[in-house]
C-alpha cells in the first residue's frame, strides 16, 4: 500500500537534543512530510525544539531526567550517556501510545539513541537510523575500536607519528583520528561503539550527504552494512522552518548587503565547541591583522568561563573598526548563500561543512574534536576546498590562512573547486538527478513496510 500518497501513515522521529542533530532530523522530517507522511516528533525537555515552527507536526515530550538547564558549552559525551539511560522507559511508553493510535509506519532515530533498536524490535516496528556525520566520518568511527587496539589513539600531539597515514581509513592521518580527548575517553568510546553497533542493526541508514561528494566512501560503507543506505543533502531538499535553539541575528544580513561581493569571511565554531582565551586571541588577531572583512558569530559560552565578549583582546575593536561585526548567532544558511561571503572559518561540524560546500564557499578549518577532524582532512586534501589549521592555531598562521583564502590565488582555486561541487549538487536536485532519485527510493522503501 502506498500510504504516502494517501496521506495516512505516520512516521515517528526522535532527534538527539543538540543543535547539530535537531537541524538535520527536522529537515528530513519536513522532506518526508512534503511527500505525504504525517510526522510525530518524540523529544526530550533538554534542548526542546520549538513546536510553533512546525504546526503540521505533533510533538511529544518525554522525561529525560536531566536536572541541568541547557547551557552553551555542554558535555555531549556525558549527556548522551545519561539520556540513553534515562529515556529508555519513557520513550517506550510514548512510542507504544502512538502505535496504539494506529498507522505508525516506522520510526527514524538519531544514530546516537542506541537503546532504540531493542525497543523497536520489541514493538515490531521498523527502525531507520539517521546519521548526522559524513559517511567518511562514520567509517572512521566504525574503525575506532580496531585503531584503538592498534595504539593509534594513544599517540600524543607531540609524537612524531602524528603525520603518518592510517591505512585502514584513507585519507586520514594519525592526527585526524576522531578523538574526544576533552571528555571522558572511556564513556566517549563506549558511546561511539554502541552508536556504530546499533546503526548496523537498522532497517536502513540515511546520511546527510550526497552521492557525488562521497562516492568512494558510500561504496566502502555498503560493504560494511547489510541494510540499504540513502545519501540525501537534507537542507537542499527542503528549506524547513528554523529549528535553531538560539535566536538568529538577522541584522547580519543587512550588514552583508552593504559589503562587496565575496569580500567577507564568515567565522563560526558551531553549537558545542568551546575554546580558551588564548585561542580566541589567535582568531581575533588573525582577523585584525589580515585586513579582511568578517562576520563573526561568537556564541555565549564559546569561550570558557565567560558570558560573551569579555576575553576579546584590547585594541581589537579599534583595529577592525568598519570592516567587521560580531553577533551571537547567525542565520547560517542565509549567510553562506549571501553573495558578499567569500569564505567560512569553521570548526568543521558536518552540517556547517556541508552547508558551505552546497553554497560553493571555501573554508578555513579549525576542528576541535571527533568527526570535525575527519571533515577537515576531507575539505583540505580530498575536495581541496579549504585550508586545514588542525586543532592548534599557530601564532601568525591564522592571518596567513585568511589572506590565502580571501585574496590569494590558492583561495581563488579553492573557490572554483567549491563552485564546481555546488553545481554538481544543484544538478543532483533537479528532476531525475541523483539526489532526486535517492529520495524517491527512500519514499518507496518506507512505503514498502
Ligand atoms: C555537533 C558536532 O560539533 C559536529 O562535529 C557534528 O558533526 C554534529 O554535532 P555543531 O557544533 O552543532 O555539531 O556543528 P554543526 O554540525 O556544524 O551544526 C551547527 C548547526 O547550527 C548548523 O546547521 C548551522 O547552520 C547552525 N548554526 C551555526 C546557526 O544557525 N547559526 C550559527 O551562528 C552557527
Amino acid at each position: 500500500m502506498d500510504c504516502a500518497k494517501k496521506k495516512q501513515c505516520r512516521l515517528v522521529v526522535f532527534p538527539l537534543p543538540f543543535q547539530g542533530h535537531i537541524n538535520p532530523m527536522l529537515q528530513l522530517a519536513s522532506i518526508l512530510h512534503s511527500r505525504g507522511f504525517l510526522i510525530s516528533v518524540i523529544h526530550t525537555h533538554y534542548n526542546c525544539p520549538n513546536p510553533s515552527n512546525y504546526p503540521h507536526f505533533s510533538f511529544h515530550p518525554i522525561s529525560d531526567g536531566l536536572s541541568e538547564s541547557p547551557h552553551s558549552a555542554p558535555d555531549p559525551v556525558r549527556i548522551i550517556k545519561l539520556i540513553n539511560t534515562n529515556c529508555a522507559k519513557p520513550f517506550r511508553q510514548c512510542l507504544e501510545g502512538l502505535i496504539s493510535e494506529g498507522d505508525v509506519k516506522c520510526f527514524i532515530s538519531d544514530a546516537n539513541w542506541y537503546f532504540t533498536h531493542s525497543v523497536a524490535t520489541a514493538l515490531g516496528l521498523p527502525r531507520i537510523v539517521m546519521r548526522t556525520s559524513s559517511v567518511g566520518a562514520f567509517l572512521a568511527f566504525a574503525a575506532l575500536s580496531l585503531l584503538r587496539d592498534k595504539g593509534y589513539l594513544s599517540f600524543s600531539d607531540r609524537d612524531s607519528k602524528m603525520e603518518e597515514a592510517v591505512e585502514e581509513v584513507p585519507p586520514l592521518k594519525v592526527k585526524d583520528m576522531p578523538v574526544l580527548e576533552m571528555y571522558n575517553a572511556e564513556d566517549a568510546y563506549k558511546n561511539i561503539d554502541k552508536m556504530v553497533e546499533e546503526t548496523k542493526k537498522a532497517s536502513a541508514v540515511i546520511f546527510n550527504t550526497f552521492q557525488e561528494l562521497e562516492h568512494p566512501e558510500i561504496g566502502r560503507l555498503t560493504q560494511q552494512l547489510v541494510s540499504p543506505t540513502f545519501a540525501i543533502p537534507f537542507h537542499k531538499c527542503f528549506s524547513a522552518a528554523s529549528s535553531s535553539l538560539l535566536a538568529q541575528d538577522m541584522s547580519s544580513i543587512s550588514w552583508l548587503d552593504e559589503q562587496p561581493p565575496k569580500s567577507v569571511l564568515y567565522v563560526s565554531f558551531g553549537s558545542v565547541a568551546a575554546m580558551d582565551g588564548g585561542k580566541l586571541h589567535e582568531v581575533a588577531w588573525g582577523l585584525a591583522n589580515s585586513g579582511s572583512r568578517f562576520l563573526w558569530a561568537i556564541r555565549p559560552g564559546l569561550v570558557h568561563d565567560t558570558e560573551w565578549l569579555e576575553m576579546l583582546p584590547n585594541g581589537f575593536s579599534e583595529a577592525t573598526s568598519g570592516r567587521g561585526i560580531i553577533i551571537k548567532w547567525a542565520p547560517q544558511q542565509e549567510v553562506l548563500s549571501h553573495p558578499s561571503v567569500g569564505g567560512f572559518w569553521t570548526h568543521c561540524g558536518w552540517n556547517s561543512t556541508l552547508e558551505s560546500i552546497c553554497e560553493g564557499v571555501p573554508m578555513i578549518c579549525s576542528p576541535f574534536f571527533g568527526d570535525q577532524l575527519v571533515n577537515a582532512r576531507y575539505v583540505s586534501d580530498v575536495w581541496r576546498v579549504g585550508i586545514n589549521l588542525h586543532k592548534d592555531l599557530e601564532k601568525g598562521g591564522t592571518e596567513n590562512a585568511i589572506r590565502k583564502l580571501m585574496v590569494q590565488r590558492d583561495g581563488e582555486e579553492m573557490r572554483k573547486r567549491a563552485m564546481l561541487l555546488k553545481e554538481r549538487i544543484d544538478a543532483g536536485l533537479k528532476m531525475r538527478g541523483s539526489t532526486y532519485r535517492v529520495l524517491d527510493e527512500l519514499i518507496d522503501f518506507i512505503s514498502s513496510f
